[in-house]
């Protein structure tokens, strides 16, 4: 029998690779000289794999009409078009769970960074400048902090059970009501940001969140007020945000995620008050292997004519 093709758009782990390679033929999308084999063989593709930021062209979808499933390799569906998906169809499939511990890390990483100026400090004692004599500013407690979670999903809860142990004050927003949490639900948006000192965004990109973050909101949050994006870049107003970095509307900024990646805005890179990384709340190798593993069982579900575990449309 033929193995299926498939289309792998982004690179994974070596070690899950191995095992695509092993069940299915992959071209790989990412890889310049695979590209147009997998152009060509769209006629027969039947799944494709992707990351959460990369997803998948409504286009291509439309263009390859063997395809069955788009497998996930992250939570996040705001790439792909799941109701197209549905009506071709297509199963979509995610990685739930896999990736929530390590990615509310990455919050408090940002915010310790942001807050106890760690990459400034990183920079000031390669600089020579410690060494030199100078004096380092004094950065910010956590403890005592207000700490709003905009989206109180997995994700947002991991986050607060973390930010409760580093003794912060804790809200939330969420467009539900999550049964059996203990802790104030703000009205809106706008309301948790004036009740906030820092604003962890943990909210799923939808067009309902689009530009949720905005100049209001950021006003609202106020002079001290710093935001930790560890969603989606969509869910900012980037303008406005870099906007208020550099009025002083809002103190700092620690963001793993932005609206056009790796290409951020430029704007970004020469505010001092702001830490990037790279969209990297979820490499870990640990994650990134019980990701692979949860993308490795929905294909094989697919393929055995099974219902996919992590299906989402
Ligand atoms: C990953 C993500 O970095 O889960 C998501 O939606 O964006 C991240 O966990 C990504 O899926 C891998 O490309």
């Amino acid at each position: 029998m033929t193995r299926p093709e498939i289309i792998l758009v982004e690179p994974m782990l070596p070690a899950i690779e191995a095992r695509l390679d092993a069940d299915y033929t992959v071209h790989r999308l990412f890889d310049p000289t695979g590209r147009d084999a997998a152009l060509a063989a769209r006629p027969r593709i039947r799944a494709v794999v992707t990351g959460g930021g990369s997803g998948i062209g409504s286009d291509w979808i439309e263009a390859m009409p063997e395809l069955g499933i788009v497998a996930i390799n992250g939570v996040g569906t705001d790439r792909v078009d799941l109701a197209l998906a549905r009506a071709r169809g297509v199963d979509v499939t995610t990685t739930p769970g896999t990736l929530t511990e390590d990615v509310a890390d990455m919050g408090m990483a940002l915010m310790l960074a942001v807050l106890r100026r760690i990459v400034e400090g990183d920079g000031f004692v390669r600089a020579g400048r410690w060494a030199a004599g100078e004096k380092f500013p004094l950065g910010a407690s956590l403890r005592g902090r207000r700490l709003g979670i905009l989206g109180f999903g997995q994700i947002g809860q991991a986050l607060a059970r973390r930010a409760a142990a580093f003794g912060m004050a804790l809200s939330y927003w969420d467009r539900v009501t999550i049964p059996g949490v203990n802790l104030p639900r703000l009205s809106d948006p706008a309301a948790l940001a004036a009740e906030s000192d820092v604003l962890a965004i943990c909210v799923a990109a939808t067009p309902e969140t689009k530009g949720l973050v905005d100049a209001g909101l950021l006003a609202a949050l106020g002079p001290s007020g710093v935001v930790i994006n560890i969603a989606r870049g969509s869910v900012v107003n980037e303008p406005d945000l870099i906007a208020a970095l550099r009025a002083g509307a809002i103190a700092a900024a620690g963001l793993d995620v932005f609206e056009s990646e790796p290409g951020i805005r430029a704007e970004f890179l020469s505010l001092p008050n702001v830490v990037v990384t790279p969209h990297q709340a979820s490499a870990t190798v640990e994650t990134r292997i019980a990701m692979g593993e949860a993308v490795l069982a929905n294909l094989a579900a697919y393929f055995a004519g099974a219902r996919p575990p992590a299906l989402v449309n």
